[in-house]
């Protein structure tokens, strides 16, 4: 399909210090204000993983959630929420990552997963990588086999691939990387 020659791009706008001076923060609520743009990024994303036996995807709270839940729909698996701690009624497992100032905690259901599950984890935006590549320790923690990461927007220039090469060789698919 035409989906990867897609200017997405186009779709995602730069907001000058924000949240804070200095810092460039990426808007993509445009491309998915934009019923085309949307479908074009959640094909091209499933297009890429599709046919590699996915049976659930993974997205952390909450731009993930956008991406996650109908990338999942397109390669008919399931649909896991990483959330923040507290937020899951039943039993969870739980992974902590380093922040530039302090951690974060993200949690699953304990259950969520099975050892022959194979699982992609989708998220809008990877910044540091420390979000997806603590996702993805959580789903080898568990057994469970991770297939890749996707994603809308990569910022290059922070070199995510070296925090995820931590946990391992998997892919990390982006359709737009910004150096
Ligand atoms: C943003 C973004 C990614 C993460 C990327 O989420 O949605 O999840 O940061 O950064 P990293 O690669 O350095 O970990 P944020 O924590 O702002 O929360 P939100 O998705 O709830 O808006
Ligand atoms: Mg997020």
């Amino acid at each position: 399909t035409a989906a990867t020659d897609f200017d997405f791009e186009s779709y995602i706008t730069d907001i000058p210090d924000y949240p804070e001076p200095g810092v460039v923060f990426k808007d993509i609520t445009p491309l998915f204000a934009d019923a085309n743009a949307m479908r074009q990024a959640i094909t091209a994303l499933a297009d890429h993983f599709r046919g590699r036996g996915v049976t659930k995807v993974i997205g952390p709270e909450a731009r993930g959630f956008m991406v996650g839940v109908p990338v999942a729909l397109e390669l008919g698996a399931g649909f896991i929420p990483a959330r923040k701690p507290g937020k899951l009624p039943r039993e969870t497992v739980s992974i902590s990552y380093e922040l530039e100032y302090g951690t974060d905690t993200l949690e699953i259901h304990a259950d969520a997963l099975e050892p022959g599950d194979r699982v992609l984890i989708i998220d809008d935006l990877v910044a540091t990588g420390g979000t997806v590549a603590a996702t993805g320790k959580l789903v080898q923690n568990m057994g469970a086999e991770l297939i890749g990461y996707g994603c809308i927007l990569e910022l290059a220039f922070l070199n995510p691939r070296d925090a995820l090469a931590a946990s391992g060789d998997q892919e990390l698919f982006s359709l737009v990387k910004v150096s």
